[in-house]
């Protein structure tokens, strides 16, 4: 391809490898995994093979792999399912006020069920105050759920301490990751975490869409989302996909291996395009952490007096593809929660563009979207003198 695809953190190209071996599943393995004769066994082997290539990359137990069709699913799975089991012993939920649509609306949708929901403040680089968040914890709070990674701005949040914290003040609470951004990218500490419930998903690591899943430690307390056949340990039933499920299992063992090599890569990718928009004048900030601190695969960057939509336009226009705003949620007009959850001022706030980077971008491609950018910034910024 021509130009540059630095959208990785919305969605990733699959790997090849992956739509290869899922075209050869599909093909071949078609028999439902729950049946007893020939074709339903080795359609279950495969199953059990991709569970366990992804249980290796999170270091955990395979049986404790709940395949689901995604992150979004696997965030509901936890938080409804933990809220709605645990009720009797409390009412109260946590989380952050910058986090992914598909946690903040299930708390939203928890509070109408008459839960109790606390969303924590972040400051200018995403972070939470570690002593209110302890301040929160109670008796009564029986879920505490939180993003590794912020999928705008690539803040990365100190889980060992805030496990340290949830732990210390109730034994009882449970914590939830939502690993969307990290998993198979960044190294992954459920142990030292001190996590119950981590989510992650197949196609944010060159996977295919509609996979993914959530660890649930042995012996949490969960209510299913879904009620029928019983599959995944009855935690969410329904005929599984085995294609998809084998293309995230290859997906997480590709993307997962050589992960050290591969920050360092993606730090040079960031570090590359910073270094050539600062030498070309242009005037623009960095929204969260700084660089360095954050997700080195994530840069969200503000230009002030132009509309981010038409600076995306025009970058596509040359075949370069970023994202204005979350997502899922990027054909809706209103500015991102995340950047006005850090205090972004209105003009930065609809000036902004998030750039996310993937093992299959290199220098070149960089070096051309940094070149866009800036011919694209001073042509837009002409045209308003
Ligand atoms: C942090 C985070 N959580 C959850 C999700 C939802 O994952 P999925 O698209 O697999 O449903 C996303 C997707 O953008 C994400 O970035």
């Amino acid at each position: 391809m021509k130009g540059a695809y630095l959208d990785n953190s919305a969605t990733t190209p699959p790997h090849p490898e992956v739509l290869d071996l899922m075209s050869r599943v599909q093909e071949q393995f078609f028999g439902n995994p729950s049946a007893i004769h020939y074709k339903g066994i080795e359609a279950k082997r495969i199953i059990t093979a991709a569970r366990r290539q992804v249980a290796n990359v999170l270091g955990v137990r395979e049986q404790e792999i709940i395949f689901t069709s995604g992150g979004t699913e696997a965030n509901n799975l936890a938080i409804c399912g933990a809220a709605r089991r645990n009720r009797k012993r409390g009412d109260h939920l946590v989380t952050t006020a910058f986090e992914h649509h598909s946690t903040i609306n299930c708390f939203r949708y928890l509070e109408k069920e008459g839960f109790r929901a606390s969303y924590l403040p972040v400051d200018a680089s995403g972070m939470i105050d570690l002593e209110m968040l302890q301040h929160e914890i109670g008796p009564a709070t029986t879920l505490v759920s939180i993003i590794h990674v912020n999928n705008e701005i690539g803040t990365i949040l100190p889980l060992t301490a805030i496990g340290r914290i949830i732990k210390t003040k109730n034994p009882r609470t449970l914590f939830h990751v939502d690993a969307v951004q990290s998993f198979a990218r960044l190294t992954l500490d459920p142990e030292g975490w001190q996590a119950d419930l981590i989510s992650c998903s197949s196609h944010k690591i060159h996977g295919p869409k509609g996979a993914g899943c959530l660890w649930v430690k042995r012996g949490t307390p969960l209510d299913p989302l879904l009620h029928g056949g019983g599959q995944e340990a009855g935690l969410r039933s329904g005929t599984e996909n085995t294609a998809a499920l084998a293309g995230f299992g290859l997906a997480a063992r590709i993307s997962g291996s050589a992960q050290g090599k591969k920050e360092t890569a993606f730090v040079t990718l960031k570090r590359t395009f910073l270094k050539r928009l600062e030498e070309s004048g242009i005037d623009f900030s960095v929204n969260g952490p700084e660089p360095e601190k954050a997700a080195p695969h994530i840069i969200n960057l503000a230009f002030p007096g132009i509309k981010a939509e038409m600076l995306l336009h025009a970058l596509e226009e040359k075949q370069v593809y970023v994202s204005a705003g979350s997502a899922c949620h990027s054909r809706h007009p209103e500015p991102s929660h995340v950047l006005k959850a850090i205090g972004l001022k209105d003009d930065l706030l609809t000036g902004s563009l998030r750039f996310s980077f993937s093992i299959l971008n290199d220098l070149d491609e960089i070096t051309l979207a940094a070149k866009e950018t800036t011919d694209a910034v001073e042509y837009l910024r002409s045209l308003f003198k």
